[in-house]
């Protein structure tokens, strides 16, 4: 059994359902985005951590690197700006946002790239399960290098109370990973945003399981049908 995070997960994806368009909002130094092979590929980022050099070995690499195509601003400037134009014709198959972790902004990621989705988009999130109130405070409160979860926590309690077009869950590995699929929600929380919002870190810890659709790691196969 492979170790489950988010490069499996998306790597999986591509392969098992034939997703190809891909689109990741905060990349950092590409860790992830380089090591996609698709000829679609968009990265956002208000400051990327790499130059041409990087780039230059990332290329020799994995020679789908060619097709990347390279935006550095915040992931609102880049739905208002770009996106209408480049998702025009070509709509966004697989997504990892893992940008700012602020609830209202990965709120607005999803939305913005649900917009420009295709019927079987998968979209990821990361950093979806904090294990401690340290890793869930806001990002003025974050004491860097710890961990940083934010409250993304809360964007997937949003969508889980509020959007039944959509099922959404969280795999219980690599730091909580968000699966949204444009898919009828079973069951809906009863939250509104209001609600959403005053709740803390303890409310979080009491209701984990059931407030972020909380699976093991192995649901990723059964949930997408996939051969383990
Ligand atoms: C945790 S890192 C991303 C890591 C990367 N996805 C990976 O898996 O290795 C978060 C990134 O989000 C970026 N970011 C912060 N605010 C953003 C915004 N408003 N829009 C897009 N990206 C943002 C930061 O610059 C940072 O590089």
């Amino acid at each position: 059994m492979k170790n489950m995070d988010r490069l499996f997960v998306l790597k999986s994806l591509m392969q098992h359902r034939h997703l190809k368009n891909y689109l990741e909002i905060g990349v950092f130094n590409g860790h992830i985005f380089f090591r996609i092979k698709s000829n679609f590929k968009i990265a956002v980022d208000p400051d990327f951590v790499f130059g041409n050099g990087r780039k230059a070995i990332k290329l020799l690499l994995n020679p789908y690197n060619r097709y990347n195509q390279y935006f550095e601003k915040t992931s609102d400037d880049f739905f208002a700006q770009d996106g209408p134009r480049l998702f025009q014709n070509k709509k966004i198959e697989l997504a990892l946002i893992d940008g700012m972790h602020e609830c209202d902004y990965v709120i607005r990621d999803v939305e913005h790239t649900l917009n420009h989705a295709a019927p079987n988009a998968v979209i990821v999130l990361h950093d979806c399960n904090p294990l401690s109130a340290e890793a869930a405070c806001s990002f003025k409160e974050w004491n860097y290098p710890g961990t940083w979860n934010g409250d993304v926590w809360k964007a997937i309690l949003y969508f889980r109370s509020q959007r039944k077009d959509l099922t959404c869950f969280v795999l219980d590995a690599d730091q909580g990973l968000g699966i949204i699929v444009k898919q009828p929600a079973t069951t809906l929380l009863p939250y509104d945003k209001e609600q959403i919002s005053q709740f803390t870190y303890q409310d979080l810890a009491l209701n984990r399981a059931e407030w972020l659709g909380l699976q093991p790691s192995d649901y990723f196969y059964d949930f997408f049908k996939i051969g383990a």
